[in-house]
């Protein structure tokens, strides 16, 4: 085959690639493949078509951008086109585009405005008589859609301009976008209402502008940022710059990074300073635009078909690419959540090569319906940790296959437990997994649970790291000669050490239950469990039906702790403990006439010179009163110390009796 045939070929393959995901995304608002996949594939044909003028066709994407608007909404000609803009990438081609504009005017520096690149879908505002009349989408740039009433919907855009002076007919262009916080929370609201959720701001965007009923679009946070005008009756400026001025008193937001910049050395700076500042801003930004300024300039640059000469685009490195999954991991984390991990082939997604990315959980693989072998979106915002965000389908090979949550844990083998509610599968191991024991032990040191002075998280992870302790039982065997050989341990501190896990072995059962850091088993269900059961053995005996019956244990603390104890590993670290010596004195249970406070519920609010919170807290319990975080109605008695915060105050509001010290140390029977 000729050379010529073949490029011939390719050709007439990419235009035909091309224009099916331009209809994908432009029409349909249900893209493929990503936005860095599409501008590589152009850019092949672009060059394509440079060094073989004679396979550039009328049909060619790189002459036209967009494609058909969507049948059901009325079709909007545009009466200057909406064209698009070029792209570059580096500082290489940045400095082409200023010395092709340079030699244009032959100038020897040019002043450029710079904006950033926002990711959202570009809208025509047309206002006559400084009235909104129509609002269009670009379409494919000559003809778009009519979305009127749905513009009418948001906030940012002014139904009629403000102040005085503007043209008879204006056409405003801008950018319609949503906000990250207002993307989060309309994805929330899609899950709760069992609807399907968006892939990121700009498809939400453009989905919520698309919806034939306009009470759709009124209920999603939707927000415009005005870059330029259209049509306009009337010249009012001489220069972009104090286009968007004059817009901004009109009654339209700019945005706030926009800034005249001289000579292309400043535009560079200005794109480090906007892509450090990226993930700060609360919407997405794909890069920054500069164009130049004088309108005068522009027009002596003029267009090249579909794009100007006087601006461009200059793009951050994108943010989501193509790859394989070659397979699917597990991750234990601190808590014994698993992780499903994508391993993949690896990819240069926004600056980094990455070879895994998360796959959240089992819910999320099975919504996104990605298998092992599909090729897959990777998303790397930021500092995030990249994502698969979906399967490209049509690409999925035969033996594609689905991936399920093992039953077991992969470090320890533990079963695997997912609560009512709970998306994330976790190894109910606990003390005994691996992943797991650093924080279990951290955990078990803890001030509020064995409380072992001088035993802090760096020191747990070098004793764990060495092989020196693998559960909390092994602690109670460490000695001063093994901690003396750590780095930066001294014989006196050593000597501490022991002394303070000796110290520990006496401790009372609420403490020890809470110390055992079984999941959702904070310090007030530990005592309650322990003053319910009074002792251990009772405890770990309990079946769902008699946890039930404790106060304050639901279904989801009830299975928590019977999965606990069920795990032999967690029974045999138990053992060890109490073999190591551990102990606490008998719980006896108060009479009912001690329960003077039962049924009553307290609230602990500023210093009380008698005693700690804490110290407050348990002898109301002892007394068989509950004692709340926060003040409401239900609340019987605020005791209010010194500097009471606005826990008082809400008291006073809802009339809850407010005990000082001496009513509360009375009330106490002290
Ligand atoms: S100016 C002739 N300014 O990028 C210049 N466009 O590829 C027309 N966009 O369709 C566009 N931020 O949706 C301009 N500050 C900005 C922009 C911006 C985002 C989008 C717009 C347009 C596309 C051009």
């Amino acid at each position: 085959m000729t050379v010529n045939k073949k490029s011939a070929q390719r050709a007439a393959q990419l235009r035909e690639e091309l224009n099916h995901h331009n209809y994908l995304y432009y029409v349909l608002d249900n893209p493929e493949i990503p936005d860095a996949e599409y501008d590589r594939l152009l850019r092949e044909l672009q060059t394509l078509e440079k060094s073989h003028p004679e396979l550039l066709t009328a049909d060619s994407p790189t002459q036209r951008v967009g494609a058909e608007p969507l049948s059901a909404f009325e079709e909007v000609a545009h009466e200057v086109p909406m064209l698009s803009l070029n792209n570059c990438f580096d500082e290489q081609e940045l400095s082409d585009f200023d010395r092709r504009v340079r030699d244009g005017l032959e100038k020897d520096s040019v002043e450029y405005v710079a904006e950033p690149k926002l990711d959202g879908l570009a809208i025509s505002l047309l206002y006559e008589k400084g009235m909104l009349v129509r609002g269009a989408t670009r379409g494919d740039g000559s003809k778009g859609e009519n979305v009127t009433q749905n513009i009418r919907t948001i906030d940012t855009i002014p139904l009629c301009l403000q102040g005085k002076n503007y043209p008879e007919r204006l056409e405003v262009r801008g950018e319609v976008i949503m906000t990250r916080k207002g993307f989060a929370q309309l994805n929330e609201r899609q899950l709760k209402n069992n609807d399907k959720p968006f892939a990121n701001p700009r498809n939400a965007a453009a989905g919520s502008l698309r919806q034939l009923d306009s009470r759709i679009t009124a209920s999603r946070p939707l927000e415009f940022y005005c870059y330029g005008i259209g049509v306009s009756t009337q010249t009012f400026a001489d220069r972009h710059s104090e286009v968007l001025q004059k817009l901004k008193t009109w009654g339209f937001r700019l945005n706030p990074e926009v800034n005249v910049l001289k000579g292309m050395q400043a535009c560079l700076d200005y794109y480090h300073a906007i892509q450090a500042k990226r993930d700060s801003l609360d919407y997405d930004i794909d890069g920054v635009v500069y164009k130049v300024d004088r309108f005068a300039e522009q027009d002596i640059l003029g267009f090249v078909s579909r794009a100007p000469r006087w601006a461009i685009a200059h793009k951050f490195p994108a943010q989501e690419e193509m790859t394989v999954l070659k397979g699917i991991d597990i991750q234990v984390g601190r808590t014994g959540a698993l992780t499903p991990v994508a391993r993949l082939e690896p990819v240069f997604v926004g600056g980094v090569t990455v070879t895994n990315a998360t796959l959240h959980n089992q819910d999320e693989i099975d919504r996104k319906d990605v298998r092992i072998g599909d090729t897959v979106i990777v998303r790397r915002a930021g500092d995030v940790i990249p994502e698969v965000v979906s399967a490209v389908k049509a690409k999925r090979p035969k033996g594609a296959r689905k991936f399920k949550m093992p039953t077991h844990c992969p470090v320890c083998d533990s079963a695997v437990v997912r609560l009512e509610n709970e998306s994330v599968a976790r190894c109910s191991g606990g003390l005994y997994c691996g992943a797991q024991q650093k924080e279990a032990i951290k955990h078990f040191a803890s001030r509020k649970a064995m409380d072992i002075d001088g035993l802090g998280d760096k020191l747990v992870e070098q004793l764990v790291d060495q092989g020196l302790i693998h559960d909390v039982a092994d602690l109670y065997r460490l000695n001063v000669e093994q901690l003396v050989a750590l780095e930066r341990m001294a014989e006196k501190s050593a000597q501490n050490l022991v002394a303070a896990l000796d110290k520990s072995k006496t401790t009372t059962l609420e403490r020890f239950i809470f110390a055992l850091g079984i999941r959702q088993v904070g310090e007030t269900t530990a005592r309650t469990l322990a003053h319910h059961y009074a002792s251990l053995e009772s405890l770990m005996q309990a079946n769902t039906d008699s946890l039930l019956e404790v106060e304050d244990v639901g279904p989801i603390v009830a299975e928590s702790i019977e999965t606990f104890f069920k795990q032999q590993h967690n029974d045999d670290v138990i053992e060890k403990l109490i073999q190591a010596g551990i102990h606490w004195p008998a719980i006896e249970k108060p009479s009912a006439e001690a329960l003077t406070l039962a049924g009553k519920t307290f609230v602990v609010t500023g210093t009380l010179s008698s005693m700690g919170r804490t110290e407050a807290k348990n002898a109301l319990q002892a007394k068989g009163a509950k004692v709340a975080g926060s003040v409401s109605k239900k609340t019987d008695y605020v005791v209010v110390g010194v500097d009471p915060g606005s826990k008082a105050s809400k008291a006073e509001e809802l009339g809850v009796e407010i005990l000082d010290e001496v009513a509360f140390l009375t009330m106490l029977g002290q």
